[in-house]
């Protein structure tokens, strides 16, 4: 068995600032509200004449690649998370291999939500170990503004999502780097955070082009209690599991990267494990829940801020859609 390590993380964020003070000229809501239970204060949003997440993502993985110094050919296979593709079928992963030039190499796109950079990670992490592969790229990338109610009946996520893309390089190494995933789901709460359409649940004769003209199913659904309560247990669970798989103490943490979900669950989990504010990367006040892609932009600006070092332990969890939770490991 081979081990694998991230070589480079990049990101890209849309120029587009969405202040809460704008989203209460949409719907009911306040800028107090939304920090006192979110932490955010802004988030970005497309210009759909400019941003895809294909391209997005295209420029998160050129700026990893850069830092990687990975020529973008030595590229194997992509890795892409979303649940937001360019198109209902096929996937991004294709739509960015073609950006990147990559024509003839593998991309599979992952749909786990929140959980999505994890799961991809694992995937891609599988891949190097077992020697099938040098090189991947592992993605993750939303446009979630287009999908949002902005009315006062969808203030409940409208004010939470985000959108950006993020990306890491993973290579073969001689020193372990992903030390281990930990990947898990529960689709008994499916209906918890969703989005109905368009899935194939919906019958023929709700098909009709009046129904089609009802956009309500395409709108993102959230029982946000629920969510909130599962989301404390699991995200601990995950990283509890991952650290006595490796027979480390939550004391060995350097980092912390949580899945910028509410910064409400970053703190608690924090407090849970004893972490320091600079142990923890936050980054929800400025850019919301930007789902799979907001762990690896939190990697990529925690990198360039100097704060993952070699040798340091980094803790990677989400939870979300699904339900799915997953943690990761690394060893920088
Ligand atoms: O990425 C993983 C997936 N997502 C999450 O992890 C999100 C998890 N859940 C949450 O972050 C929180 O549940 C929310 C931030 C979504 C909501 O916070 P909450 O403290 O659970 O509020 P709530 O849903 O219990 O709503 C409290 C009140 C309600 O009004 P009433 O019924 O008490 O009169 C809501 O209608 O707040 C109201 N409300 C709002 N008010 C102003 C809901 N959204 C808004 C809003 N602005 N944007």
């Amino acid at each position: 068995m081979y081990s694998s390590k991230i070589v480079g993380l990049g990101h890209h964020l849309p120029e587009q600032v969405i202040t809460n003070e704008y989203l209460s000229t949409l719907m009911d809501t306040n800028d107090e509200w939304i920090v006192e239970r979110t932490g955010i204060q802004e988030r970005r949003w497309i210009d759909p004449a400019k941003d895809t997440v294909g391209n997005m993502a295209a420029k998160a993985a050129r700026m990893a690649l850069e830092r990687a110094k990975v020529d973008v050919k030595e590229v194997e296979f992509i890795v892409f998370a979303t649940i937001t593709s360019d198109y209902y079928f096929p996937g991004s992963g294709v739509i960015m291999q073609r950006e990147l030039g990559l024509e003839g190499i593998g991309a599979m796109d992952i749909k786990n939500a929140c959980s999505g950079f994890i799961y991809a990670l694992s995937v891609a992490d599988q891949f190097i170990k077992t020697g099938m592969y040098k090189t991947v790229l592992v993605v993750g990338a939303e446009i979630q503004s287009t999908a949002l109610d902005v009315t006062t009946r969808g203030r409940n996520t409208a004010v939470i999502f985000g959108d950006g893309a993020g990306a890491a390089v993973l290579q073969r190494s001689d020193k372990p780097g992903i030390l281990s995933t930990h990947l898990h789901a529960d689709g008994r709460y499916a209906e918890e955070l969703y989005v109905k359409d368009p899935g194939s649940s919906r019958p023929r004769e709700e098909r009709q082009p009046e129904q089609i003209l009802d956009t309500t199913g395409f709108k993102v659904v959230m029982n946000g209690n629920q969510v909130f309560k599962h989301a404390v247990v699991r995200f601990m669970e995950a990283i509890n599991e991952a650290l006595a798989t490796n027979q480390l103490k939550k004391e060995d943490i350097n980092l912390l990267v949580p899945h910028q979900a509410n910064l409400r669950i970053s703190q608690y989990i924090q407090e849970k494990l004893n972490l320091r504010d600079d142990q923890v990367y936050n980054n929800i006040q400025r850019y919301g829940n930007t789902t799979a892609a907001s762990i690896p932009i939190a990697m990529s600006e925690a990198w360039a801020e100097g704060k993952m070092k070699e040798n340091d332990v980094i803790c990677l969890a989400a939870f979300g859609s699904g339900f799915t939770w997953a943690s990761a490991l690394i060893r920088w």
